[in-house]
């Protein structure tokens, strides 16, 4: 089967890199978690101890790190210069800073330019939300995936309980509203669906029926896929 580029998009906990990672098997094609990009170099700003009023020295740092990622058993594995991050990037600190770090352009401009040279080879699933109107805009397939805030909350809560028993369903809704309404807001590539991406509702579908979808949309477009 000829290669193509899949761009999939959406809010946090629409079950973008569920999907993208089921998709990408389904094809044998690399999956790509752009958020994980994001989350590594906010982890490393973090770690670095640099205040928010440190922008420059924030995007010089970015410039500077090598961030490489490799299959995981459970997804993704991320190496920032070397020194595995995967577990490091998902705590609740990193997950509360990311959409700040996110929103600076010129750190958007390094990640953005990478994550095309990723896709330079074909036959890619890269997730994000910027990826199918901003970083491939010429992606064969392109899925805006979306559900709605309380069963993206109730998802994410079944991944975290154990991990963070503490944690009520209420404040998964106002987290999840709150960073939908800054990727939406921000001024550099926010959170958009692209004119020609094909919206996908999950807020009543099951995980295989979202593959399958995608999987005919590839048909249709490209011949690949089901
Ligand atoms: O998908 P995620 O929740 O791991 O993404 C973490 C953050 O990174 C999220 O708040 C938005 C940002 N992000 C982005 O701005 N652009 C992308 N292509 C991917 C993620």
């Amino acid at each position: 089967m000829e290669k193509f580029n899949i761009a999939i998009d959406g809010p946090a906990g629409a079950g973008k890199s569920t999907i993208a990672r089921l998709v990408a098997s389904a094809l044998g094609f690399v999956y790509i978690d752009t958020g994980a990009m994001y989350r590594a170099v906010t982890w490393k700003i973090m770690d670095k101890g640099l205040q928010p009023d440190q922008t420059g020295d924030m995007i010089a740092l970015t410039k500077q790190m090598d961030i490489q990622l490799t299959p995981g058993e459970a997804g993704q594995n991320v190496f920032v210069d070397g020194y595995d991050v995967t577990g490091l990037i998902r705590t609740a600190e990193v997950t509360g800073y990311v959409s700040f770090v996110s929103s600076i352009a010129e750190i958007r401009q390094v990640l953005t330019r990478k994550q095309k040279e990723m896709a330079a080879s074909m036959g890619v699933v890269m997730d994000g939300r910027d990826i199918g109107s901003h970083v491939l805009p010429d992606a064969e397939v392109k899925v805006f995936l979306t559900a709605s805030v309380l069963v993206r909350a109730e998802r994410r809560l079944k991944e975290i309980e154990h991990t963070q028993p503490g944690i009520t369903l209420e404040q998964l809704m106002h987290d999840i509203a709150t960073r939908d309404r800054m990727d939406e807001q921000r001024d550099a590539s926010p959170l958009v669906q692209a004119p020609d991406a094909i919206l996908v509702d999950t807020t009543s579908m099951t995980i295989p029926e979202v593959v399958d979808r995608i999987l005919e949309l590839c048909a249709s477009r490209v011949g690949g896929g089901k």
